[in-house]
């Protein structure tokens, strides 16, 4: 599994690469797969309403409101019948790699799971919403849709009568029976969107609408390809007689052909499997759990950026349990909590220039603590022996960074970038710890911890708190969102960082001497 989940992986990031060359990170379509996924659910939802609006739901009736509505008002009802059609395609389009790509990306363990579990049903809701919408326009595609799914659902054992016994005749078919069908085709994606909610609601800030451009140039192409190719009806339904030839949408009816071949029954119990697979995904193979952030009171004083960062709602602020006189105090829930330390790198006392007392920051995490992360980063650098020195940091799930290591390059590890608090970059320059920092990690615009690159970017711009201080000299320090496709893109960029910094004047005088640590007396440095 990890073998498939690692080729997937970098399949990914190879096709992104070639997006982001095309459309740029900021409107690469695979980044925002789930915000497109809404906006087309809207578009569907807009189309929708406008033709119910001119749908007759009888049954002898509504075959030529829909004919109407496409031949009459081509240049508006016509295209709108087909933007919902074309909207619904590309929703499925959407989904399906969406899925493969959160599963290449391994983002549907731990807590993260919820999204998961929460998509698969989904997926279900899906397919109901577009195979019922076969059914309303009752032309000949309908009528074969109608009486296949029908006998497929008779096949299991729940119904007491046979439904297909509804389209025995014309007679059999009943307006009431019709007005269910347009029922269903309301009614479920309703609860879809209600799933989708759910989908979504333990990720902050997440992302449900695509950049403005990306949205306008998406709606413009289906409005072009609405009139260049219109949806059309297959002609009206007649139950005296079975359809010969009909064109099923591969999106949604690709499994019908499969019913003229294998019993109903063997296609429900292989979907079941399917389901089964897709929902036991998250833990396969099972993988031990992380340790989870933990909250030092003593040192917390409530000011909430922590929970403000944090990209999975797994902090609250509750009422002072202490005597402390804070109002507030940070409560990790543990259950949702993933170890990205994020809330380490926002929090105000995660500061490595704390020698007073020691450093143990309000909020930390236990396998990579902030003084174990001053540790690391001051015996990294004490070996180094090549000037222009340069720390770099990267996050474990970006390029591989041993190959960078040198008599000139140290690396230092986190679990995601944000993990680092910006002062340990005024650290390392002030303390002249090296001459150059740079960060490193996913590629621009696709965090694994969704908002670790957001975040690291902003608080360098001093646009979020804690913000890097403004005596960093701005030219010391680089970023470079790799991914792991970049890897050799990757060490070009620190060497040209080293010749430019070899090229500038010294940062420390004639020969930086790192400052001995445990000499220090600076407190409390805000980054
Ligand atoms: C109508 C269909 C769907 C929509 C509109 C949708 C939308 C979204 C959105 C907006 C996000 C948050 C992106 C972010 O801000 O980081 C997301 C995340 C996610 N979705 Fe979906 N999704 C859909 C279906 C599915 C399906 C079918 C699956 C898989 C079975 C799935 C699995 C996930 C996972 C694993 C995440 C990431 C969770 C994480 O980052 O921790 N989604 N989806
Ligand atoms: S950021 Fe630090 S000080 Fe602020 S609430 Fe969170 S743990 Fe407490
Ligand atoms: S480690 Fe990450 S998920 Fe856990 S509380 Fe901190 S920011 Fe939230």
């Amino acid at each position: 599994m990890r073998v498939i989940k690692h080729i997937l992986h970098y399949g990914f990031e190879r096709l992104e690469s070639g997006f982001d060359a095309v459309f740029s990170p900021a409107w690469n379509p695979l980044y925002q797969l789930g915000a497109l996924g809404w906006f087309y659910y809207w578009i569907v939802v807009a189309s929708g309403i406008y033709l119910y609006i001119f749908f007759d739901t009888g049954v002898t009736q509504a075959y030529e409101s829909v004919e109407r509505l496409t031949h009459a008002q081509w240049y508006a009802g016509g295209v709108v019948r087909s933007l919902h059609r074309y909207a619904s395609d590309a929703l499925v389009i959407m989904v399906l790699v969406h899925l493969v790509r959160e599963f290449a990306m391994d983002r549907l363990r731990g807590p993260r799971s919820f999204a998961w579990l929460t998509g698969v049903p989904l997926l279900w809701l899906l397919y109901a919403s577009g195979i019922s919408g076969y059914w309303v326009v009752w032309d000949k595609l309908a009528q074969y849709v109608a009486i296949a799914t029908t006998e497929w659902l008779d096949t299991l054992p729940f119904f007491g009568e046979p439904i297909a016994r509804n389209f025995l005749d014309a007679s059999t078919l009943s307006g009431r029976f019709f007005t269910l069908l347009v029922f269903i085709h309301i009614a479920v994606p309703l609860i879809m969107l209600f799933l989708m909610w759910v989908h979504i609601h333990r990720h902050a800030h997440p992302r449900v609408n695509p950049p403005r451009g990306l949205a306008i140039g998406t709606l413009a192409m289906m409005v072009v390809l609405s009139l260049a190719k219109p949806a059309l009806s297959q002609g009206p339904a007649d139950l005296e007689t079975v359809p010969a030839v009909v064109h099923l949408d591969w999106f949604y009816l690709p499994l019908y052909p499969l019913l003229d071949r294998y019993p109903g029954i063997s296609l429900w119990i292989g979907l079941a499997l399917a389901t089964i697979l897709l929902l036991a995904l998250p833990w396969i193979p099972p993988r031990r759990r992380r340790p989870v952030a933990v909250v030092d009171l003593p040192n917390c004083n409530g000011c909430g950026r922590c929970a403000a960062d944090c990209p999975f709602h797994a902090i609250t602020m509750s009422a002072r349990s202490d005597a402390l006189a804070f109002q507030h105090e940070a409560v990790v829930n543990g259950d949702l909590c993933v170890s990205c330390g994020i809330c380490a790198g926002a929090c105000p006392t995660s500061t490595p220039f704390r020698r007073r007392s020691e450093l143990v920051p309000g909020i930390d995490l236990p396998e990579l603590t902030v003084a174990e992360l001053r540790e690391r980063t001051v015996s990294a650098a004490g070996r180094l022996t090549d000037e222009p020195r340069v720390v770099v940091y990267g996050c474990e799930a970006g390029p591989e960074l041993a190959e960078l290591e040198g008599a000139g390059v140290a690396v230092v590890k986190l679990a995601c970038i944000a993990q680092l608090p910006p002062a340990f970059v005024d650290f390392v320059l002030s303390r002249r710890h090296a001459e150059g920092v740079f960060l490193t990690g996913c590629r621009a615009g696709d965090c694994l911890y969704r908002l670790g690159i957001r975040w690291t970017e902003q608080r360098i711009a001093g646009e979020r708190d804690p913000y890097l201080r403004r005596r960093v000299p701005r030219e010391r320090l680089v970023w470079f969102w790799a991914g792991l496709d970049r890897q050799r893109a990757l060490g070009r960029e620190v060497d040209a960082f080293r010749a430019r910094l070899a090229q500038a004047a010294p940062a420390h005088g004639a020969r930086p001497q790192p400052r001995a640590e445990p000499a220090l007396k600076e407190a409390g440095s805000r980054g």
